[in-house]
């Protein structure tokens, strides 16, 4: 469910009419409900009854007012970069609800993130293990630490979103890491303190969850039976959300499939969701610019796959609505960007109210990924991103302007004279 509905032939968010936004901040641009990702965050949140920390994973939607909301929610972040954690802590986020993914971390963010006292380090090598202790060593303190472990579990996903197969680049491979928590035992500045996984996003079956829970509930087992205790069982993020006919599991059937395999452990769950609780909070809204038909029929719009990738990089669906219906019939078109490549498409041979030019059209369930993968390809500012709260709407990012494409550019003076 979300706040992105009808009233009349009009497409609101919340009270908001769409063409009213679009007519003050012009297209195209990101629209996400306060209304719909609290309503998720809550879901989501309330549906855990163990202790636990609902880590949003700021790579899905990274704006500092989006945080905030998250944040007064009582909600934590996922991170996986320096950006990312300077983001959270500009968004007022508690660094005790803060953990830390990712394969590559450089010793300047381990540095950043132990300066700034976060819950756990999500570590995925030796070698970062042994970066880690030597940094920490440096500054005088103990990391907190929670490996990451690869349980070789198929999430049943597109293939560059599965992570927890034994052939992807993530954590340690489950028979490896009994070894690994014992060398991090050695080593004074390092404070083992959990486990965590993540197999992969847009999940629409609970199994591949529950197998690789089974399978990391009988690592602790063997943790334990060697006298390491763990306090932290992070679970990742992963559930998937409708973009079209997908029948993802409600975060109760998720949580509840959770909390069955639980039972007999004594320790705080982390959770890492990004998809479920934003994708279906957002909108990217973007207007025809020109309609032309050779071959195919093209609706041209001002978005491409600079501002939203998804479609382009996974072959993605999105829906695509009119932000104003009219008894107009339908057509068979392909809804392309400006940008100068064949793969700029927003959606290929889809049946879409016939549009014509100027007419604004949302690109639906685009809260996730969305802005946060957007870039400057073509030399294209990035779009604002737009906050409704009931019935007034705020500018949460401005709109870049061609100075700020160009802002950390320079001419060397050997080609000024
Ligand atoms: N935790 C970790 C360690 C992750 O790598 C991810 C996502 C998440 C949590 C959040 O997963 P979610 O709940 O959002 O599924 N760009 C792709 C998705 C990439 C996901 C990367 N990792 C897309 O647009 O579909």
């Amino acid at each position: 469910m979300n706040d992105f509905n009808y009233i009349g032939n009009k497409l609101h968010c919340e009270s908001v009419p769409v063409d009213s936004i679009a007519a003050k901040v012009r297209t195209p641009f990101y629209l996400y409900s306060t209304e719909t990702l609290t309503r998720h965050f809550k879901a989501f949140d309330s549906a855990f009854s163990l202790p636990h920390i609902t880590c949003f994973a700021v790579k899905s939607c990274s704006n500092i007012a989006i945080l905030r909301l998250f944040a007064r929610l009582g909600g934590g972040a996922d991170i996986v970069s320096g950006g990312e954690l300077f983001r959270v802590l500009k968004a007022g986020m508690d660094p005790k609800k803060i953990v830390y993914s990712g394969v590559g971390k450089t010793e300047d963010e381990l540095r950043f993130a132990l300066g700034a006292k976060i819950l756990l380090f999500n570590v995925e090598s030796i070698q970062e293990l042994e970066t880690l202790q030597g940094v920490a060593a440096e500054m005088g303190i103990k990391a907190p630490v929670s490996f990451r472990v690869n349980p070789d579990v198929d999430p049943k996903t597109h293939a560059y979103i599965s992570t927890g197969l034994a052939k992807n680049k993530f954590g340690i491979p489950i028979e490896q890491a009994l070894e690994v928590y014992q060398q991090a035992e050695e080593m004074a500045n390092i404070d083992t303190l959990g486990v965590s996984c993540h197999i992969g996003s847009q999940l629409t079956d609970l199994s591949p969850f529950v197998e690789s829970l089974n399978k990391i509930k009988g690592f602790i087992r063997k943790l334990e039976g060697d006298g390491i205790a763990i306090s932290y069982l992070d679970l990742g993020g992963g559930l998937g959300i409708r973009y079209d006919d997908e029948e993802p599991p409600h975060p109760s059937a998720y949580a509840d499939a959770i909390m069955k395999e639980m039972g007999e452990f004594d320790c705080t769950l982390i959770l890492e969701p990004g998809r479920v609780i934003v994708g279906n909070a957002g909108i990217l809204v973007t207007k025809v610019l020109y309609t032309k038909t050779g071959e195919k029929k093209f609706i041209i719009v001002d978005a491409g796959m600079n501002d939203l990738a998804r479609p382009s990089l996974y072959g993605a669906f999105h829906s695509i609505q009119p932000v104003e219906r009219r008894d107009q019939g339908t057509e068979i078109v392909d809804v392309v960007g400006p940008i100068c490549e064949t793969g700029d498409f927003l959606s290929k041979g889809r049946e879409l109210p016939i549009c014509e030019r100027g007419n604004l059209l949302g690109v639906m369930s685009a809260g996730a990924y969305g802005f946060t993968m957007s870039s400057n390809y073509n030399s294209r500012p990035r779009v604002c991103e737009i906050l409704v709260n009931d019935d007034s709407f705020h500018v949460i990012r401005k709109r870049e302007t061609y100075d700020q494409l160009i802002a950390g550019e320079s001419i060397p003076d050997f080609l000024k004279k």
